[in-house]
């Protein structure tokens, strides 16, 4: 039977749209792209999910009180659509330790950059750019990795490096990462996972 999975989304949700053609071209196996949870109404996210016609949820800080109250929320939406798998792709919202109890390792994180290079509390989006521009680094990338309670630290799945170019500016950078790296690695490791071709043993993920 097909995995359900849920995609959470902040913002522009380009690794959603990759996730949606990937599985239109028959590239998910073994899974379906079952909801839509956003932390915003803004998001454009949700305008793609609803072009591809996958229920759309959102999910505002502002209705809950903290980010405990938030997860228990969070975790009761997946349990009721029967999610086996939570992506985020793009979340920008912390979520507590309940939600990675009820899906221990199968919560999936993107993150753009060489894990454990610019990553860690607050870095996101475009910030992890600038402080790879900043260092002066050569190679930067993405990661594919299980989320823990602390921040990043998950299991690695997937990554791939890219070069960082002497004129890059932020969102050149940007660009360049998500075209080469994330938008491939986000559904090769959820095919991945639907197929229960992922073993974590400690922190080393075995790919069979
Ligand atoms: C992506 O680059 C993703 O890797 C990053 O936010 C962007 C979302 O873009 N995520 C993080 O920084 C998480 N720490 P998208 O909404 O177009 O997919």
């Amino acid at each position: 039977m097909n995995k359900r999975i849920a995609v959470l989304v902040s913002g522009g949700g380009t690794n959603l749209q990759a996730l949606l053609d990937a599985q239109s071209r028959g590239e998910i196996k073994n899974g379906e792209i079952a909801a839509v949870i956003s932390s915003s109404p803004e998001a454009y996210a949700l305008e793609r999910a609803k072009k591809a016609g996958v229920p759309g949820y959102v999910l505002e800080k502002k209705d809950c009180p903290d980010a405990a109250s938030l997860t228990h929320t969070l975790v009761e939406l997946l349990h009721q659509l029967d999610i086996q798998l939570v992506v985020m792709a793009g979340f920008m919202t912390i979520v507590t330790g309940e939600l990675f109890q009820a899906y221990e390792n199968a919560v999936i994180n993107v993150h753009p950059s060489l894990i454990p290079s610019f990553c860690g509390k607050g870095c996101y989006g475009l910030h992890v750019h600038e402080k790879a521009l900043a260092y002066g680094v050569k190679v930067s990338g993405a990661t594919i990795h299980f989320v823990t309670e602390e921040c990043d630290a998950g299991p690695i799945i997937l990554q791939k490096a890219v070069e960082v170019l002497p004129d890059d500016t932020l969102e050149v950078l940007q660009r360049r990462i998500m075209e080469t790296c994330e938008w491939k690695l986000l559904p090769q490791a959820v095919s991945l996972f639907c197929q229960d071709r992922l073993r974590v043993e400690g922190r080393t993920v075995h790919i069979l």
